[in-house]
């Protein structure tokens, strides 16, 4: 059994440290990247409060659209156009999108009604962007910098452990 869940108290930058450790623990020695991509979508679930999917849209090589991968929350869709929505367009900028307001986001794609705010991370593993970490919140601008920076450490930290 693995037990994880962060010490009350903690600030926000420990948590994210703890969860990149407890991710790096978990996959350690794991060459399945599905079961590995499913520990970390548990494990993000498990930390970070105010969630209400989270998970991975994988980039098979030469695919052209995002395919869903393991997640916690409800059924979303399967395949996204690079370009398209919040995770299209992180995957085709390599860029990561803090987004404060779904409904203001062009193209955003609603899987859930209830998300109000989304992070979406690009996973690049030498230079290719292979998956996006999706998070998505039911509560308005719930990401910030620390957010970002803590899951761009995570996408780092796992790049090598979740390809297929
Ligand atoms: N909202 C995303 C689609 C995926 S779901 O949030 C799980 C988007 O606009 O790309």
């Amino acid at each position: 059994m693995f037990a994880f869940a962060p010490a009350a108290g903690l600030d926000k930058a420990d948590v994210y440290k703890d969860l990149v450790a407890a991710a790096l623990a978990l996959t350690e020695g794991e060459s399945d990247g599905v079961a590995n991509m499913a520990n970390c979508a548990a494990l993000i679930w498990t930390c970070l409060p105010d969630l209400n999917w989270a998970g991975f849209y994988r980039l098979p090589t030469g695919a052209t659209e995002l395919v869903l991968g393991p997640f916690i929350g409800k059924p979303a869709c399967i395949r996204i156009a690079l370009g398209s929505g919040v995770c299209g367009t992180a995957a085709a900028t390599r860029a990561s999108q803090c987004v404060a307001d779904v409904h203001a986001f062009p193209g955003h794609i609603a899987c859930d009604a209830d998300s109000r705010s989304e992070l979406v991370v690009p996973v690049l593993r030498e230079g290719r962007v292979i998956a996006v970490i999706d998070l998505d919140s039911p509560l308005p601008a719930r990401f910030d910098a620390e957010d970002l920076a803590g899951i761009e450490a995570l996408a780092n930290a796992i790049a090598a452990r979740i390809e297929l």
